[in-house]
């Protein structure tokens, strides 16, 4: 079962979206494996975003995801990298289609909501990251002979 990070960024705490974007997670089947509330230091967002050092926007970013709290969540299941990824859709909410996340609830490109993990492997360096091995849960949903 392939594993990946999701952060419900700042704003979505603000904008008291963590509910409806959770459902959403749950709905489409897959199991969350880890939760929490973090305020992210500047250390953990550098980390984070490592890749984007240098950009024009990597001050910005880092100053948006520690601007407030952030649920962190690992949710599984098949292909859950690219699910997560679907639900989300594309970086810029105004480009973002409709059912979406991004799509449904902005039209900001920074403040975007949520991250989800690009690969299996950022999803396993990433959930290394925020989560302590034994803050990961294993556990058989009743359901999941039937959700694939
Ligand atoms: P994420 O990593 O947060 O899941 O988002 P993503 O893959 O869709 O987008 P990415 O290119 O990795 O960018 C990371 C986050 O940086 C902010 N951003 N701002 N002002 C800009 O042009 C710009 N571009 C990206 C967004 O918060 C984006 O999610
Ligand atoms: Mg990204």
């Amino acid at each position: 079962m392939q594993r990946t990070l999701v952060l419900l960024k700042p704003d979505a705490v603000q904008r008291r979206l963590v509910g409806e974007i959770i459902r959403r997670f749950e709905q489409k089947g897959l199991r969350l494996a880890g939760l929490k509330m973090v305020q992210a230091s500047r250390d953990l967002a550098e980390q984070h975003y490592a890749v984007h050092r240098g950009k024009p926007f990597y001050e910005s970013l880092l100053t948006f995801l520690t601007s407030g709290p952030t649920i962190a969540m690992v949710w599984e299941g098949r292909e859950a990298v690219s699910v997560t990824r679907l639900l989300m859709g594309l970086t810029d909410g105004a480009r973002s289609a409709p059912g979406t996340i991004r799509g449904d609830f902005g039209l900001s490109v920074q403040n975007n909501l949520i991250h989800g993990s690009d690969s299996p492997e950022s999803a396993d360096a990433e959930i290394a990251l925020w989560f302590r091995p034994d803050e990961l849960v294993n556990y058989t949903c009743a359901d999941a002979a039937w959700i694939g």
